[in-house]
């Protein structure tokens, strides 16, 4: 290709991934994972749109994040309006819960989202700039027993998928234990400020919490003495804290405290957590987190709502499941091929093809071929069980041949016969493969 026409041929954005039909099979056992999760523990569904006002974000996630400072696909539209593609679904729950009412709703509210969600990171193993989430949120109860449950339905969810979660947890208190914390640990840092790099020491003037999850170094050996935030907990912060430990403590869910976990967004109060697969020492793959957020809801507007949730990153939960080589599966393949010779035949079995789907037989054709040959070296590619051919003879005859693909035997049945005797194939072959594999499980 000429470098004059690889310029026309356009590209994937980077950071962003098309999600092909091999890989669909996998996604969907997750879908489906979180889909059932959540009608088991009573979540119902909320969709929101991709793009949203930019204030939405500024509000919630705060202004001097990184999503916000860095991350978010922000532009002007045609209406003067300044908006961006969503960096993550919490806020639009938010806005939704004001907006629909829910604060009418018996509480709490629970409610569970899945989407693609936007942020401008810098693209490397396991961080895209469009990926998937889904995300669980109780809203309008403050009882610690809900943060337990949630951390209860991530465990639960990425363990069933056959990962390896460890729980990480934290309390980040209340605004005030904050304000208190964040002056011991500026005093702290005050005379080690010249050990510490240029970015580091710019974050510790407008967001000193953030500091605690410093990628550095040296920076992460000071931290190691550094004063923690579960020394400043007010009682009540205190109490609602070890009431969630004892909840995970009663479930046997494994958790480590971890006190430097601040998580990356401002609306976050006591509760915050991730979860981290075992084989990851620093969280840089953290697989998801969440926490409480009693105060968005009023910050937004809205009437006082206690809430908490969390969110899972779909594409490092694949990533994880390849790495750990958990068997995902493929594709699913037609087990029937259907062939045909002649137009009169190629229209009959376009019927028998939709016959076959009807009963619930996923078949395949070739039907705009007319060569026998390419069609059955199309069924062979397919490791179809069965191919059914009606060449002219059977069309005469109304009858139609009926070939295992595994022996090469033929055998002519009669037209009408044709789904059912494959029904009965399929169900006897099934049955085999089930008891030979139980054979061998036995033994
Ligand atoms: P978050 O920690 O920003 O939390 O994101 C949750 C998860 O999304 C992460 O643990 C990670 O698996 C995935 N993730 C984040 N950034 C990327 C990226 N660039 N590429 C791929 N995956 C990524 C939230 O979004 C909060 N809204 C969670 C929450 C819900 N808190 C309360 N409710």
């Amino acid at each position: 290709m000429s470098e004059k026409s690889r310029e026309k041929v356009p590209h994937l954005l980077r950071g962003m991934k098309d999600i092909l039909p091999v890989d669909q099979p996998a996604w969907d056992v997750l879908r489906r994972a979180v889909h059932a999760f959540a009608a088991s523990y009573g979540f119902s569904r909320l969709d929101t749109p991709v793009l949203e006002q930019t204030s939405l974000f500024v509000r919630s996630v705060g202004k001097n994040t990184d999503i916000v400072e860095k991350e978010m696909f922000s532009f002007v539209d045609q209406g003067n309006e300044q908006m961006s593609l969503r960096p993550e679904a919490t806020a639009s729950i938010a806005r939704a819960y004001i907006e629909h009412g829910f604060v009418n709703q018996p509480k709490p509210v629970k409610l569970y989202w899945i989407g693609p969600v936007f942020r401008h990171d810098r693209p490397q193993a396991g961080r895209f700039r469009q990926f998937w989430q889904f995300d669980f949120e109780t809203l309008g109860e403050a009882h610690p027993v809900v943060d337990a449950e949630l951390i209860l339905v991530l465990y639960s969810l990425i363990k069933s998928v056959g990962l390896d979660p460890v729980v990480q947890i934290n309390s980040i208190g209340d605004a005030s234990d904050r304000e208190r914390y964040k002056k011991a640990l500026l005093e702290y840092f005050r005379p080690r400020r010249n050990q510490l790099p240029e970015e580091v020491r710019k974050r510790l003037q407008r967001n000193p919490l953030r500091i605690l999850d410093a990628k550095e170094e040296e920076v992460r050996i000071l931290i190691q003495d550094a004063p923690q935030i579960v020394d400043f907990l007010s009682d009540e912060a205190n109490k609602h804290f070890v009431k969630v430990l004892e909840h995970l403590d009663d479930l046997e869910i494994p958790y480590v405290l971890n006190p430097r976990l601040v998580r990356g967004l401002d609306y976050y109060n006591r509760t915050v957590f991730e979860i981290w697969n075992g084989d990851d020492e620093t969280g840089q793959m953290a697989l998801g987190g969440g926490g409480r957020y009693d105060g968005l809801i009023e910050t937004l507007g809205g009437q006082a709502t206690p809430a908490a949730g969390f969110a899972v990153g779909m594409e490092r939960l694949l990533l994880k499941l390849r790495e750990a080589n958990v068997p995902l599966p493929g594709p699913e393949t037609p087990r029937i091929f259907v062939a045909q010779l002649g137009e009169a035949s190629r229209k009959k079995c376009l019927k028998l093809f939709e016959q076959l789907r009807r009963a619930g037989i996923p078949a395949s054709h070739t039907l705009a071929k007319d060569g026998i040959k390419q069609q059955m070296e199309a069924a062979n590619r397919l490791k179809v069980k069965y191919t059914l051919i009606l060449g002219q003879k059977e069309m005469i005859d109304n009858t139609i041949l009926i070939r295992d693909m595994d022996n090469g035997i033929q055998e002519t049945i009669s037209f009408e016969k044709a789904v059912s005797e494959i029904q009965k194939r399929l169900e006897r072959s099934a049955l085999r493969e089930k008891s030979s594999s139980t054979e061998v499980s036995t033994d």
